[in-house]
């Protein structure tokens, strides 16, 4: 094989100088290289769209080396032949693998090609000569991978940040992006996996979905991460309509950074009120136009003036009524269970309805008889909270309703505040009064 070899490399010598080895020429005679270049011979050298300097002008013998009897030296060290000319591309931190090996001409033809930088191919082909194709495989391909950009990330040589980019983390996508890189500057709140790297989520190169996602962009590719999101949605009872418009998370929440907490789009209120501006239809019937009803009733209850929709519902659904955090009766009369009215008991007092006698507990007394524990504390028909108050806003004070809802009728309240007490004129009894002070006593 070797012998074959070497006369087959003794065959080219005599082709490419067209002259007998047993002649006697010398190497020195020979070394003009306009010879290499004949109509016979390479003929084809130099005429390619991009020819290597050298090779322009003829010098072969610049990088070939020519042995006695006419025979070349096959090139062994291809790197360090260019960088006999070339500046080193070896230098820095990261190198890429061919070019630690020194295999030049994997990707540039020594000679000539119809490539720029006699590259051995144009754009993406150059680098899918050794890499895996399907890295550019998608519906959505990203636009410099599009128009064969390799290079506009990748340094083709060598780099001083990982996966042979140009730069680091996020700087590699801002050097295109500078829109994005000016809106996501001052921002508050920025998104956890953003601060970390865009590519969390987009692929730099090319995805099944739009933005280059390898999920549906606006639920399942939040689902990756917020697996305990995505339980909990599927779980509950209540399901929120808010979570099932066209842009699903993304009607509150902002992917990438945010004024507002927990990457809401708005203040919290202000992101409820996009869809409640108008009345809605629920499985459990109509609900109100949020947005007109705080605007008509004037008394909001604390966390409504704190602009904390969430501290009693939650958003993504829940297991009770209204998407509410914690078990609130739906109707009017309960049996009395401290349980039932955890919503309320996070933020007040339990004891108001626990002690029939009181003179600290609550200001709805009458002397010492404690008559939220009258009306609520009761085994059967134990009125619920909602029988006079509204959790979110009423004209009267301590948020006492005008009317509640009691079957199909609006039952009035009639409620009265005096200096020391109040009145009720409710549709359940005639009026009746009470006095923190004095105690009334009603008939
Ligand atoms: C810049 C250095 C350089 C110059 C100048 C150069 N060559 Fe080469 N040549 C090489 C290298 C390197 C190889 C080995 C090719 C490889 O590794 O793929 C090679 C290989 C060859 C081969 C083997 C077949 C092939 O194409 O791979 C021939 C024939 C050849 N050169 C002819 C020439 C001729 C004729 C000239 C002058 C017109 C010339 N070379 C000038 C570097 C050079
Ligand atoms: C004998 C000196 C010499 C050697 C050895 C040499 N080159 Fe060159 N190379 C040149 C010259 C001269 C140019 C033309 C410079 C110019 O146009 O700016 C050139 C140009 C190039 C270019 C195009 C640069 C441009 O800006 O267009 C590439 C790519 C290149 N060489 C790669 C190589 C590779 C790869 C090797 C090793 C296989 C090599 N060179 C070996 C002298 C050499
Ligand atoms: C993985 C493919 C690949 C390898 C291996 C490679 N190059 Fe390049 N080289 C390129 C590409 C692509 C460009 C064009 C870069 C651009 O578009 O800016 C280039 C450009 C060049 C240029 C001209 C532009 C410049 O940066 O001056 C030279 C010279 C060069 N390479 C030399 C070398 C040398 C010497 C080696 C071996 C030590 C080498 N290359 C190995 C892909 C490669
Ligand atoms: C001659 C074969 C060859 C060509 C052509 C080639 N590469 Fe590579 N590339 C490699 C090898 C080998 C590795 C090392 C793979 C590894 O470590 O798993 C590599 C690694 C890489 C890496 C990963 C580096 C890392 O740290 O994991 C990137 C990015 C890369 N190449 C980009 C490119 C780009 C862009 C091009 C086209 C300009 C290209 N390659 C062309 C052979 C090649
Ligand atoms: C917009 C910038 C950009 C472009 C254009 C680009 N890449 Fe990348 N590429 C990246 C980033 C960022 C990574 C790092 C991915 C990571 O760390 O997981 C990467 C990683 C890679 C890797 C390493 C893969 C791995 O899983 O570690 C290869 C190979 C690669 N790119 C090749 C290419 C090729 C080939 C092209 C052209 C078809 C290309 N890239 C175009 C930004 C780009
Ligand atoms: C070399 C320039 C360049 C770099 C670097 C770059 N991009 Fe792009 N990107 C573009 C171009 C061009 C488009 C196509 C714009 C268009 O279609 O409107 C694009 C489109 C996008 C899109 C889709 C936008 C849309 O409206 O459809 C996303 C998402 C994106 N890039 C993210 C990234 C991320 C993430 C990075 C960093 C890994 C990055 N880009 C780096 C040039 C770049
Ligand atoms: C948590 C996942 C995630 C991360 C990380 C992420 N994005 Fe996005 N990006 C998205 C989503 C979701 C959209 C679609 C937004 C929409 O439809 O309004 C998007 C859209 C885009 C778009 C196109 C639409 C637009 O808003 O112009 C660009 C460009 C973009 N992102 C750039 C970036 C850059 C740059 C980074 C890193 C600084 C980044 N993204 C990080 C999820 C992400
Ligand atoms: C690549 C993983 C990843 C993806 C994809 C992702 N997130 Fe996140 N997200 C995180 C991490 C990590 C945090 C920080 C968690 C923590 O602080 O407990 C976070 C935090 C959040 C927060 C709370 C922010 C705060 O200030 O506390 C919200 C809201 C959020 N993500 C929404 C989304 C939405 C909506 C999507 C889909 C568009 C999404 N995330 C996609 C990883 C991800
Ligand atoms: C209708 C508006 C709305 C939609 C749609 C929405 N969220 Fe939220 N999300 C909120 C609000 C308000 C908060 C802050 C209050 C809280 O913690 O419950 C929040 C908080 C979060 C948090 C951080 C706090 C926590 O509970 O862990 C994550 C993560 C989150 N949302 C993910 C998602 C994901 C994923 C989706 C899509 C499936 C989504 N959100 C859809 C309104 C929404
Ligand atoms: C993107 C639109 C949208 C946003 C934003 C939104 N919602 Fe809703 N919400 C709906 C729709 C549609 C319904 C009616 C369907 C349903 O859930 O029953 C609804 C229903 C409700 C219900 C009644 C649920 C039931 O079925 O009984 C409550 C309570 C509610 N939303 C509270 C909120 C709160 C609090 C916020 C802000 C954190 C908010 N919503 C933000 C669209 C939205
Ligand atoms: C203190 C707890 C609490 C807060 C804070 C709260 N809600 Fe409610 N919300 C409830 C309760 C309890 C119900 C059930 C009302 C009922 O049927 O008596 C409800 C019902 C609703 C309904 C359905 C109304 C209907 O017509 O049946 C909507 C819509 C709603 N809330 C939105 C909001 C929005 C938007 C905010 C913030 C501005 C908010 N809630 C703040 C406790 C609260
Ligand atoms: C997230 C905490 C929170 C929850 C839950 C909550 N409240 Fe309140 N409530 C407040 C704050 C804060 C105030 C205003 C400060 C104050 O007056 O004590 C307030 C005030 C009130 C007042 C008027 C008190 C006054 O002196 O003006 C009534 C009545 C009331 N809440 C009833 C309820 C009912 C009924 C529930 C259950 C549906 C409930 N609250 C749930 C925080 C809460
Ligand atoms: C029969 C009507 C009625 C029912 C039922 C009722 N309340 Fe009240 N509540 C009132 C009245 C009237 C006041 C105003 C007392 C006053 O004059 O200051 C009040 C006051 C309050 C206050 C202000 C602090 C205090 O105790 O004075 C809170 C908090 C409160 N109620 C919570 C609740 C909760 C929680 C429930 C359900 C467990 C509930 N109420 C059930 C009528 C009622």
């Amino acid at each position: 094989m070797r012998r074959v070899l070497l006369f087959l490399l003794f065959l080219s010598a005599v082709v490419i100088f067209g002259v007998s080895t047993f002649g006697m020429e010398t190497a020195a005679q020979q070394s003009s290289d306009d010879t290499c270049i004949t109509d016979k011979c390479h003929a084809s050298m130099g005429k390619a769209k991009f020819v290597h300097g050298p090779v322009a002008v003829g010098e072969c013998l610049s990088c070939h080396e020519r042995k006695a009897k006419h025979s070349f030296q096959p090139i062994t060290n291809v790197g360090e032949l260019c960088y006999r000319c070339h500046d080193r591309v070896d230098s820095k931190k990261g190198v890429h693998k061919p070019v630690k090996d020194g295999s030049c001409t994997k990707c540039h033809d020594p000679h000539q090609s119809p490539f720029k930088f006699q590259l051995r191919a144009e754009g993406t082909n150059l680098c899918f000569l050794c890499h895996n194709k399907k890295l550019a495989d998608g519906k959505f391909v990203h636009g410099p991978v599009a128009v064969g950009g390799c290079s506009m990330c990748h340094n083709p040589h060598q780099t001083d940040f990982p996966k042979m980019l140009n730069a680091r983390g996020n700087d590699v996508c801002f050097q295109c992006h500078t829109d994005k890189a000016e809106a996501f500057k001052g921002k508050k709140f920025v998104h956890n996996p953003v601060q970390d790297n865009c590519i969390n989520c987009h692929s730099p190169h090319a995805g099944e979905y739009k933005f280059n996602f390898s999920s549906e962009g606006s639920m399942d590719l939040c689902f990756n991460c917020h697996s305990d999101k995505k339980e909990w949605i599927a779980a509950v009872k209540v399901k929120h309509g808010g979570l099932e418009t066209d842009r699903k998370c993304l009607a509150c929440h902002d992917p990438h950074v945010s004024d507002f907490p927990k990457q809401l789009v708005k203040q919290p209120v202000d992101t409820c009120m996009l869809c409640h501006n108008k009345p809605l239809d629920t499985p459990e019937g109509k609900i109100v136009d949020m947005k007109e009803y705080l605007s008509k009733n004037k008394e909001h209850h604390g966390p409504i003036l704190q602009g904390d929709c969430s501290s009693c519902h939650n958003t993504h659904g829940s297991d009770n009524f209204r998407i509410l955090r914690k078990y609130y009766p739906p109707l009017f009369y309960a049996p009395f269970d401290p349980k039932n009215y955890e919503l309320c008991f996070n933020c007040h007092e339990r004891t108001l309805v626990q002690d029939a006698k009181t003179t600290t507990l609550t200001g709805f007394r009458n002397g010492d008889q404690n008559l939220h524990f009258v009306h609520v504390n009761k085994q059967v028909k134990g009125r619920t909270c909602r029988a006079c108050h509204d959790a979110h806003a009423t004209n009267n004070p301590k948020h006492i309703r005008n009317a509640v809802p009691f079957g199909a009728w609006g039952l009035p309240v009639g409620f009265q505040q005096s200096a020391n007490g109040g009145a009720c004129l409710p549709g359940c009894h005639q009026k009746f009064e009470y006095d923190r002070i004095k105690g009334v006593k009603n008939r």
